[in-house]
């Protein structure tokens, strides 16, 4: 069983044989006889196993199996995971958590780059491939030898989707052009992240840090008077996995329905841009005046014609900041985000022992705050620097002031709650020993994620070979042999 279509149609088959082998079980011997002899098209009475539910497709009846305990969303599918480095990974590791067999193919004797990169442990994967390459299977191929062509022809006719970040125009030279997968497998999925959409960059290598400078997100991060920023959320390998992803189950459905595969194209520069979009929304606003939540123009400090660097100010409209709290700047993340958000304004007064601001013309209202927001922060930090962040955190919250501590990854690392909901988990690998990754952040009630270790390198290699592709023993051998999935050197015997 190799994809969702192909399971849904065994289950109505099935279905369908035990409701037969049901109302056989209640007839007598030579009744049963009879009816088998009838031509089925005269038995009009029998009950559909499926319904229609709305005119889009026919589902099963609702499992009574309690939530979580009937199997895992992409249970079915299978994919043939060509990725690298961290936007790729990120994608196929979501999938495999939601139950796709991922089948990651590297190449013979290196691997997946990360294996060897920012290592911290000798002789062990990297954390760097370890946390994004968890639940997958490992098989190595040399794509450009011919006998390790042939298993990847094999494998694509297995499949029901090919995931690749490889430079552009990397897949067609290895011959796996959309026209041969396709020819192959018309129900293939082939999906790509690239640095650029179709354009005058399409051909250009990409890395995270080129794609948030060049989706917008450098520009607007930082503050006014200093160079462009990088953040150091991966917004755009991982912001770009996480929208591969969207990409390819949104395709998963719809092949239910065409029963054919498509293309998958996510740019990395797309993906920034789409998680920049309020920079984009503040740069059409431009045009009607200036940016009234941004600091500057509380300071008097005139807008240009493009969206500015905005500091720390709050993205959604109600001002902002980063203040510091006990313990600062000695240590480093001893600060709170605070938001003085306008209905909570008197409790804001009371909490900061202000009272007479709720009343004063001068404060009462957000337009008047707006030229005086570095005197009411500065008054405000005077008394978050009185308690702890997580002190403030706990006082603010009780009179719904939005604020949240700023933590390190000490912190997040420790945060039982994170571990509780398997956020944050630790798993246990051959070679490194334990360690903490972050686990799915996407929480479904009815497929519930387990995290399980990185593969070594060609650790599946022969499992695949045999019960995925059904090779024999004889057949294995003679393709390690050839030299297309292991250093030629290795050689074996056929058994
Ligand atoms: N067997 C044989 N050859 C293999 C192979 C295998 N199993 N796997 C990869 N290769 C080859 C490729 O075919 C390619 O050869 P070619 O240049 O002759 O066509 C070569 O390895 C290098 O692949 P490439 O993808 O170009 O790697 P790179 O290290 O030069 O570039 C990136 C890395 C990330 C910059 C590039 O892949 C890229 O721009 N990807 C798209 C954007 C992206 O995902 N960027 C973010 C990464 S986190």
């Amino acid at each position: 069983m190799t994809d969702m279509m192909e399971d849904y149609s065994m289950a109505k088959k099935k279905q369908k044989a035990k409701a037969k082998s049901k109302s056989a079980a209640k007839k007598p011997a030579r009744k049963v006889a009879r009816a088998a002899a009838k031509p089925a098209a005269k038995k009009t009475s029998a009950k559909p196993a499926v319904k229609k539910a709305n005119g889009n497709g026919a589902y099963p009846k609702p499992s009574s199996k309690p939530f979580g305990m009937d199997g895992k969303a992409l249970q079915g599918v299978r994919i043939l995971d060509f990725t690298h480095v961290q936007s790729g990974p990120t994608c196929t590791q979501l999938l495999a958590w939601f139950g796709a067999d991922v089948i990651k193919v590297e190449r013979p004797g290196v691997g997946d780059i990360t294996r060897g990169q920012l290592v911290d442990v000798k002789g062990a994967d990297s954390l760097y491939f370890t946390m994004l390459n968890h639940n997958k299977r490992s098989i190595t191929i040399d794509s450009k030898h011919p006998q390790g062509k042939r298993v990847l022809d094999e494998l694509i006719k297995k499949c029901d989707v090919l995931v690749e970040n490889f430079a552009p125009g990397a897949l067609d030279r290895m011959g796996l052009t959309w026209e041969h997968i396709h020819k192959l497998n018309p129900r293939m999925i082939v999906a790509s992240v690239k640095g650029f959409g179709p354009g005058p960059y399409e051909d250009c290598k990409v890395y995270e840090n080129v794609a948030q400078c060049t989706g917008g997100s450098a520009s607007t991060t930082g503050f006014r008077d200093g160079p462009p920023l990088v953040t150091g959320a991966q917004i755009g390998d991982s912001g770009t996995g996480l929208h591969l992803a969207l990409g390819i189950v949104t395709a998963l459905y719809q092949r239910t329905r065409t029963g054919r595969g498509q293309k998958v194209l996510c740019a990395m520069q797309d993906g920034v841009l789409n998680l920049a979009r309020v920079k984009l929304r503040d740069q059409q606003r431009l045009k009607h005046g200036p940016l009234t939540e941004y600091s500057q123009y509380g300071e008097g400090i005139p807008f240009g014609d493009a969206t500015p660097r905005a500091g720390n100010d709050s993205g959604g409209g109600q001002p902002g900041r980063i203040l510091k709290c006990k313990g600062a700047p000695e240590d480093p993340n001893a600060y709170i985000y605070f938001i003085t958000q306008a209905p909570v304004w008197g409790e804001i007064c009371d909490v900061i022992g202000e009272p007479g601001w709720k009343t004063d013309p001068e404060f009462a209202t957000p337009k008047a705050r707006l030229p005086k927001l570095n005197q009411i922060f500065a008054r405000i930090e005077e008394w978050t620097m009185t308690k702890t962040k997580f002190e403030a955190m706990e006082i603010l919250n009780k009179f719904d002031i939005p604020c949240g501590p700023i933590l390190s990854m000490k912190e997040l690392a420790e945060d039982q709650s994170l571990r509780k909901t398997g956020t944050v988990v630790e798993v246990d690998h051959p070679t490194r020993g334990k360690y903490l990754s972050v686990g799915n952040p996407i929480k479904l009630s009815d497929s519930i994620s387990e995290v399980k270790r990185s593969p070594l390198l060609g650790e599946h290699t022969d499992e695949i070979l045999s019960d995925v592709l059904g090779f024999k023993a004889a057949e294995i051998a003679d393709i390690k042999n050839s030299g297309a999935l292991s250093a030629p050197e290795k050689k074996e015997k056929a058994a």
